[in-house]
């Protein structure tokens, strides 16, 4: 029996941490400190764990994390989560205003509701009778993960309303990064030796997409909401939806406005763009929604995005900041690359400190020079780029940078290669290109050696203890330990995941050895075609060429690493350290797309579960998002927005009978060198 003063105890506490988690995640304010709002919830977690059956699904003790999962469930949206169609000029707004007016016949000029478009990762909330029930991201629209447990550890998604609401209500929107959240984590994560986030967006993804709820749980993530799946009973405009939201103790966004005509929305939007640096979170643009309920449904929906809304796209973030200095960097295939070192500024959600400037032409058409204030751009995940230079405020001009006809690590010889703006350092020993080597062989395509960063590479470069990869499976526990930010435990880490390396696939050994224009995808043909290194390492050039994906390039740079001294005896000596990789059989096609992402979208006949499958036995991993990393696309009938990426990342689309004649008869059909 819990004694009845325990069980109001308990009721008290959530209501009051109910409370105060809507005060600060709905209101952006807060009545009592961080270290009183612990004692509170520790409380509860007591009360909880001593008397089990307290425990209530939607207590807020739930957020703090639940058990791992080893993947996540999958969950339908219908209506399908949509993406929205861009505007990137007033003409084009004016545009998409005149088609409205004209189709809905209006005399008057339609009320738009402007809000800003947040940068991070959409996913949608059921409520059941007001109690959060399942949680998911938006996936390809149709078809998300269910990262429920994840979800639950938010503190400004409410585990129950805050007003009762009988029936389903499913609620959507964004979950981001505060920008000083970020800004606070990362500095912990350096604090702690581990790697900061590139950006919020990247990071909300990453954070939120955690089989272990734990981990997300100790991330500052926020929700925001814009939106539900439909509209619920007695509301009929944007404005009024979001107005119950609110009511319900769901955070919106402050910034959303309604403007009435074209004049008015594009007011809002330059104020939203020129105001973005200050805002507490990235945007990337403003959404702008016509408010009327029936006005929507009038417009209607295309297969991909609604015809009653419209992203606004702001300009890549730019800033102006000063050139200190140019240096030379050296890539793991010896490729000189000028970095411009920059006064910090921060830009596209991150602080940036250097930024590329490509290569040597790229470098003499905008003659920066050190001391030039320059622009800086950055674009969603790519890297900061100086765009140009503005001189120097006193209109004095710095040196012209001369650009290295020796390398700057090594000394070594450079050339510029034939019909390529590339300069390379042609010393094969180059520690620059080793300690990139190194690097690359614990990345995670390759070796995954965790623990394997680019400092440790570089001291053991520097310090002579390693000179090739082989080196690394000699390393003892006290050389290790020896070396900056390593202790005993992070030495027994290191050389326990480089022991486990040593079982590694053939593709990822493949991978790791860094052939030149042989990543993870021509590994995984490989590895599909040829039972074991030896094999490999045997074959001619014809019988390379005989590979589906594998032209002549590919084929001559692999026999040629094959047949070099320097490069065989590499891989021989790993050999003698215990490496066995091994293909996926016999070269006999029976995982034709081993190695291979797979993505499936649009329809088709047979059902997904299934096709899933067919292509994980035939080597594949399939996912549910387009990336640069996904090698085939399978699109049937009705695909959208996913088909639309690939092509912009000109991925390989296929179709369901190609699919089927790939599995069935083996062999990839699509050169596609990385
Ligand atoms: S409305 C059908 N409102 O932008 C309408 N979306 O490109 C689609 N987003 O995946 C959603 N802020 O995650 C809407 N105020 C806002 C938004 C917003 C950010 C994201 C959303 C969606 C993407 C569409």
């Amino acid at each position: 029996m819990i004694p009845d003063n325990i069980i109001s105890e308990a009721e008290n506490l959530r209501e009051l941490i109910r409370y105060h988690n809507r005060l600060y995640y709905a209101e952006d304010r807060s009545e009592i400190s961080d270290g009183e709002y612990d004692t509170l919830m520790l409380r509860l977690m007591e009360l909880e764990s001593r008397w089990p059956e307290l425990a209530t699904e939607d207590s807020p003790t739930l957020r703090v994390g639940a058990k791992p999962l080893s993947r996540f469930p999958s969950i339908l949206w219908d209506p399908p989560m949509l993406s929205l169609d861009n505007v990137f000029s007033v003409e084009e707004f004016i545009e998409f205003d005149r088609r409205i007016r004209h189709e809905l016949k209006l005399e008057d000029d339609p009320v738009y509701s402007v809000e800003p478009k947040l940068d991070g990762l959409a996913i949608a909330l059921i409520y059941e009778n007001g109690v959060l029930q399942r949680a998911g991201t938006r996936g390809d629209g149709s078809e998300g993960e269910d990262v429920t447990p994840n979800a639950r550890t938010l503190r400004s998604i409410p585990l129950k309303l805050s007003s009762d609401l009988s029936g389903n209500l499913v609620v959507r929107g964004e979950v981001i990064f505060r920008k000083n959240d970020f800004q606070k984590m990362n500095k912990e994560r350096k604090s702690l030796g581990l790697e900061p986030f590139v950006n919020p967006r990247n990071a909300a993804s990453g954070s939120l997409r955690q089989l272990d709820s734990r981990i997300t749980a100790s991330r500052p993530l926020s929700f925001i909401a814009y939106g539900t799946a439909r509209w619920p009973g007695g509301i009929a405009s944007q404005h009024s939806l979001l107005d119950l939201l609110a009511r319900l103790g769901i955070p919106l966004n402050p910034c959303n406005s309604l403007c009435r005509g074209v004049d008015e929305v594009e007011i809002a939007c330059r104020r939203l763009e020129e105001n973005r640096d200050e805002l507490p979170w990235e945007i990337d643009g403003a959404v702008i929604k016509l408010n009327e309920a029936s006005f929507q449904e009038r417009m209607g929906t295309l297969s991909r995005f609604p015809r009653w809304a419209a992203a606004w796209k702001f300009r890549a973030e730019e800033a102006v900041t000063r050139l200190i200095d140019i240096e030379i960097q050296v890539g793991r295939t010896g490729k000189l690359t000028p970095v411009a070192r920059l006064e910090p500024v921060f830009v596209g959600g991150v602080t940036v400190s250097s930024a590329t400037l490509h290569n040597e032409d790229e470098l003499c058409r905008k003659d920066a020079r050190p001391g030039d204030k320059v622009i800086v751009r950055r674009a969603g995940d790519v890297i900061p780029e100086v765009v140009r230079s503005l001189g120097r405020p006193d209109g004095e001009r710095g040196e012209k940078f001369e650009f290295p006809r020796s390398c700057p690590v090594c000394n070594g010889p450079v050339a510029r290669e034939e019909d390529a703006s590339a300069h390379r350092c042609m010393n094969p020993s180059c520690p620059a290109k080793l300690r990139e080597s190194l690097f690359h062989w614990g990345s995670r395509d390759a070796l995954d050696i965790e623990g394997l960063g680019s400092k440790l590479a570089e001291q053991l470069v520097d310090k002579g203890m390693v000179k090739d990869v082989s080196d690394l499976y000699s390393l003892t526990r006290p050389q290790l330990a020896s070396l900056d930010r390593m202790g005993g435990k992070s030495a027994d880490n290191l050389i326990k995941e480089l022991e486990e390396s040593l079982s590694a696939t053939l593709q990822r050994f493949i991978t790791g050895i860094g052939i030149p224009g042989i990543g993870r995808t021509v590994s995984g043909l490989l590895s599909g075609r040829f039972s074991d290194l030896q094999k490999l390492m045997d074959a001619g050039v014809d019988e390379l060429l005989a590979i589906e994906g594998i032209g002549p390039v590919l084929a001559d740079n692999l026999h040629r690493f094959f047949n070099e001294k320097i490069t065989r005896d590499v891989v021989n000596r790993l050999l003698s350290v215990g490496f066995k990789p091994r293909g996926s059989g016999a070269g006999d096609g029976s995982q034709p797309l081993l190695g291979l992402t797979v993505v499936f979208t649009g329809g088709i006949s047979i059902p997904r579960s299934e096709a899933r499958i067919m292509a994980e036995k035939a080597g594949a991993k399939v996912t549910g998002s387009i990336s640069s990393r996904t090698d085939i696309v399978v699109a049937g009938p009705g695909a959208g927005e996913k088909l639309r990426k690939a092509g912009e990342l000109g991925l390989e689309v296929i179709s369901e009978d190609e699919f089927l004649k790939l599995i069935r008869d083996g062999g990839y059909l699509f050169a596609k060198h990385k």
